[in-house]
C-alpha cells in the first residue's frame, strides 16, 4: 500500500494529527505545497476551515493534482464548531469521478468561548493521539 499525506494548516494544528497519522503509515506529511507525483493508493487530504466555507488552498491543490495518480482520496479535518471540508473534498471526489474513501477523520475542539477561535481548545490528549492513530491504521491493511 502506498499512501501520501498533504495538510494546509495555519495554526499547526492540522499539522499536527498529519504528522500522528504519518508516524503510524510511515510516510511524510507535507503541505499542500508538495504536489502528488507518483501514484498512490491513499491520498490524505486535510485542513482547518477560517470562516469560509470551503477551505480554498484545498480547493486549488485538488484542482491541480493529477488523479490518474490517486487510487482513493481519505478526507481529514480539524475545526472548532463545524466543518465544511470533509463535505468539500467530498463533493470534488464525485463531481470528478474519483474515489473518496467511506471513512474519514473530523476533529472538533472543545471550546470555551468565541474567542477561543483558533488558539486554545486544542488539546491532544492521549485519548485524541489514540484516536487519530487508529484511524490511520485502518487503512495499512485496506
Ligand atoms: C480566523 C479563523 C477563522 C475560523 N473559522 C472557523 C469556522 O468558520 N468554523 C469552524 O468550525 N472553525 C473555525 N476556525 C477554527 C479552525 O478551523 C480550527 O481551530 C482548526 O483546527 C485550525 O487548524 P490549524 O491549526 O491547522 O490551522 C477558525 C479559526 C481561525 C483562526
Amino acid at each position: 500500500m502506498k499512501f501520501a499525506i498533504r495538510y494546509q494548516s495555519r495554526g499547526g494544528k492540522t499539522q499536527k494529527v498529519a504528522n500522528i497519522m504519518a508516524e503510524v503509515l510511515g510516510v511524510e506529511a507535507l503541505s499542500l505545497d508538495t504536489p502528488v507525483t507518483e501514484h498512490v493508493d491513499h491520498l490524505f487530504i486535510g485542513g482547518g476551515l477560517y470562516v469560509k466555507r470551503h477551505n480554498e488552498a484545498i480547493k486549488v491543490f485538488l484542482e491541480n493534482t493529477d488523479l490518474s495518480l490517486i487510487g482513493e482520496i481519505v478526507p481529514f479535518a480539524t475545526c472548532n464548531e463545524f466543518s465544511n471540508v470533509i463535505k468539500q473534498i467530498r463533493k470534488f471526489c464525485k463531481d470528478n469521478n474519483v474515489k473518496c474513501s467511506d471513512e474519514d477523520l473530523c476533529i472538533k475542539w472543545v471550546l470555551e468561548g468565541m474567542l477561543d477561535i483558533g488558539f486554545r481548545g486544542a488539546d491532544f490528549t492521549p485519548e485524541l493521539i489514540e484516536r487519530i492513530r487508529s484511524f490511520a491504521s485502518k487503512f495499512k491493511g485496506a
